[in-house]
């Protein structure tokens, strides 16, 4: 039997991240200001971000160096192995190679800390004290209360209610690492008091904790912002993800058919894409398809329409040009808390909008289905919002298997469920509902999307 997984040595960790920005052979468009409508400028946006950050967002560098303070953190479990899933094939009885890029080694679980670690750096050699952030599920938030002890840095994070009451063990994880932990929406802000008196009961969301992480950074010269994905920096930092794929698949000899992966903001998708990305772009991979799979509940890319937005639901944000869903929409409580996010990053939707990428949504049971059946052959217990690209990839197999064909597929499992056993429980005795956005829903959310 040939290996089960491709190992890297740390000799092997990237010194350089990669900007897909430097080989698009199309214009993004800029992010503008709400008021003016024109593309903002690097002072727009330093109240909220250091400024080597601000950099690296419109750098058209095609490679950016990797502080070694940077490549020292990611040395604790990078690279990551690159894992051919034996067992599941053998479940599936399919033809198809099935590899996965396992980011759930890290100290935090999933592939967060890429660029947590990064942010936390370039925030302390700046002098800032202290950083704000919203978290979904939970992950985004321990990967910067990890980052921020890292470099003596003081953390709060606004952890969506809904995240807060379903697991309280991450919370206690970010508050090990000493971060501060308060459930969104907060009567501490003036966006979650105006959510609170609209909706008492409101479950939060992502873009209801950026308003509140914002506000509070934007308000205190001693405190930055950072975000767990969708900007163009955050995607750079996780292409350490798929810098390392590349290269353990020429150890491989191998070269992958189809790649797929979740998307709420975009992050890991992005990361482990983007050096594919380049080769598709330049002729290199002509017929790679490159899958992104998001919920039902939640179908930014394919449901949403393709419109300047605000990133956050209090409209403080600049407009994004993105897929999106309407920033005043609250998705459904659904388990993949990272996957509720009304937009999707600016890189993943030109992508998208060119047909480089393609998109599908997928409902939670049969996700979860598909996490069991991974869970039960390959061992590890996936995150729910990876268990939306398993889902995909099962049916890709099963695909192969109906055709004969013997396709490479490999996705990126982001993040271990460790903390997500309540939502398995829900699903393993018949109580974890579908949930089908209406049209209707989205049509009222865009009808409050501003008019560029
Ligand atoms: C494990 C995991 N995967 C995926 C995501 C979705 O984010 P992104 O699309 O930026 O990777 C999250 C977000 O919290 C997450 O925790």
């Amino acid at each position: 039997m040939p290996e089960t997984k491709v190992v890297l040595s740390e000799k092997d960790l990237p010194t350089q991240w990669y900007n897909l920005q430097a080989d698009l052979p199309f214009a993004v468009p800029p992010v503008i200001h709400p008021g003016t409508h024109q593309p903002i400028g690097p002072a727009d946006l330093a109240p909220l971000f250091p400024m080597a950050l601000i950099q690296q967002e419109v750098s058209r560098d095609r490679w950016i160096a990797i502080p070694e303070p940077v490549r020292d953190i990611y040395r604790l479990w990078r690279p990551t192995p690159l894992y051919r899933a034996h067992r599941l094939e053998q479940a599936l009885q399919t033809p198809a190679r099935i590899y996965y890029k396992w980011e759930g080694v890290s100290p935090a679980g999933s592939h967060k800390p890429n660029t947590a670690v990064a942010q936390a750096f370039y925030n302390q050699q700046e002098g800032v004290r202290r950083l704000t952030t919203e978290t979904g599920a939970g992950q985004w938030g321990s990967a910067l209360a990890l980052a921020c002890r890292q470099f003596g840095l003081e953390c709060r994070v606004y952890m969506v209610k809904i995240s807060y009451q379903h697991k309280p063990y991450r919370k206690l994880m970010m508050e090990a690492w000493g971060a501060e932990v308060v459930a969104s929406p907060s009567p501490d802000t003036k966006a979650g008091r105006a959510i609170l008196a609209a909706d008492p009961a409101s479950p939060g969301s992502l873009g209801i904790a950026i308003s509140e992480a914002v506000e509070v950074a934007a308000s205190r010269p001693d405190t930055k912002y950072a975000l767990g994905s969708v900007l163009n920096h955050v995607l750079m930092h996780q292409t350490v993800i798929g810098l390392e794929t590349k290269k353990q698949f020429e150890t491989l000899g191998e070269y992958p058919d189809i790649l797929v992966g979740c998307v709420g903001g975009g992050s890991s998708f992005g990361g482990f894409t983007f050096p594919f990305v380049r080769d598709k772009l330049c002729g290199q991979a002509p017929r790679l398809r490159i899958v992104a799979v998001e919920p039902t509940a939640c179908p930014s890319l394919t449901k949403g329409k393709y419109l300047y937005d605000f990133g956050d639901t209090a409209g403080t944000t600049p407009l994004l040009k993105m897929y999106t869903l309407g920033h005043s929409f609250v998705p459904a409580p659904i388990h993949a808390g990272g996957l509720r996010y009304h937009g999707m990053a600016p890189l993943i939707c030109v992508l998208y909008d060119q047909r480089v990428i393609e998109a599908v949504a997928v409902p939670q049971n049969p996700v979860f289905e598909a996490a069991l059946m991974f869970a039960r052959t390959e061992g590890i217990i996936p995150a729910p919002e990876p268990s939306h690209a398993i889902r995909v990839v099962v049916d890709e197999a099963i695909r192969c298997r109906e055709r004969g064909e013997r396709k490479t597929i490999a996705f990126v499992l982001c993040g271990h469920g460790h903390f997500d056993l309540a939502s398995y429980e829900r699903y393993l005795t018949g109580q974890l509902e579908d949930f089908e956005l209406p049209q209707s829903a989205i049509d009222k959310a865009l009808s409050l999307v501003p008019k560029v």
